[in-house]
């Protein structure tokens, strides 16, 4: 960063001086300056707004349950539920006729379909698999986002498989790949590994490319941090009581930064479309690193733990519950982002939409 020095110039005019950079008059000094001007009516506001939230910007993170025609709700996410596959199909529907661009798959699992193999993240027949094929007939517009990591599937919740007490790496890329064909086999439109194991998105765009795949995106949950905010949604998809250790030796770890360039790079390179940045609103200086040094398609996701943080207040009458969830999606786009996975996307777009 240059170091900025103010000063005054010969036409009394304030102005800043990056270092090594031509002379830049900024702003006249008060009264001429009155920033007031343009924010004082909703007219003047609108003409001087730079970002806006739209309907376009969300993609809805929602769980699937075994089961017909049933719902239960999440104690730690309130107002969000585990649906069976024909109602997540019915609520495709409803989101496609919102304008919501895409839904995004997690499968709640039964403890049967949990194993030290995790073969079932490859089952045509998963419970995603499964969901997939019913919103692309149920909702065909809707683009459908994947979760791809093995933890739904693990006896021990980690998102890798774990040897003497490693989750290694080179394996568990090879499930990977399994589990994302089996899901763009089945449909879907976006994959999401979200594993963070090294050389995942190389070997899932090498097998895309070999097996007619050639049109699915991959968005690479590249920039994602050891954190605690996704408590509420290990308890949505069972993963809480079952996840022993914690997964920082693959997740980034809070304090960093510059590695989350390196990881933008290495994605990009390896056949990356979008990057995404998780969770959000404690990172979102890193959502406007990455937007600035690549200019890609860029999102973050608005975790668990912040949907939870903001409706508990909300409930309790602390805070304005729609004036927070607008404000801090709209923080999302300020910060550089392209769009936001959030689980306040239905209600988001019930109110654009008036
Ligand atoms: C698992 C996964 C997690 C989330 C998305 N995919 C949790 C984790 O890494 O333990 C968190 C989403 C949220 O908190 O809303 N691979």
């Amino acid at each position: 960063m240059p170091r900025l020095v103010i000063g005054q110039n010969p036409c009394d005019q304030v102005f800043v001086i990056a270092k090594g950079e031509p002379m830049k008059p900024t702003l006249a000094p008060f009264p001429a300056t009155r920033l007031r001007r343009m924010r004082k009516s909703p007219a003047m506001r609108a003409l001087a707004r730079q970002n806006t939230l739209t309907v376009d910007d969300l993609i809805w993170p929602v769980f699937v349950m075994d089961g017909t025609d049933d719902e239960t709700p999440i104690g730690s996410m309130p107002g969000v539920t585990r649906k069976t596959v024909d109602r997540v199909a019915k609520a495709a529907v409803e989101a496609q006729a919102m304008g919501i661009p895409a839904i995004c798959i997690f499968p709640y699992t039964g403890m049967e379909a949990r194993t030290e193999d995790c073969a079932m993240a490859w089952d045509p027949d998963n419970l995603t698999n499964q969901a997939i094929r019913a919103i692309k007939t149920a909702a065909p517009d809707i683009a459908i986002m994947t979760d791809i990591a093995l933890d739904p599937y693990n006896i021990n919740g980690h998102d890798g498989f774990v040897e003497d007490g490693e989750i290694v790496n080179d394996r568990t890329v090879e499930a990977l790949v399994k589990m994302g064909l089996a899901q763009a086999d089945a449909g879907a439109d976006i994959l999401g590994p979200s594993d963070m194991m090294d050389g995942r998105i190389g070997a899932i765009r090498q097998a895309l490319e070999s097996h007619g795949h050639q049109n699915v995106a991959i968005l690479s949950y590249t920039a994602k941090y050891a954190s605690a905010f996704y408590g509420p949604f290990r308890d949505a998809v069972g993963a809480s009581s079952v996840l022993t250790g914690d997964k920082n030796t693959y997740q980034m770890d809070p304090g960093n930064s510059d590695e989350a360039l390196r990881l933008v790079e290495r994605d990009l390179r390896e056949g990356a479309d979008m990057i995404m940045i998780k969770p959000g609103m404690p990172y979102l200086d890193i959502c406007r690193r990455i937007k600035d040094s690549f200019g890609v398609p860029t999102y973050a996701y608005q975790v668990s733990g912040e949907y939870a943080m903001l409706q508990a207040a909300a409930q309790n009458g602390w805070l304005d519950g729609e004036k927070v969830m607008m404000e801090s999606l709209l923080g999302f786009k300020r910060a550089g982002c392209d769009g936001i996975l959030t689980y306040f996307a239905p209600a988001v777009a019930k109110l654009l939409n008036g």
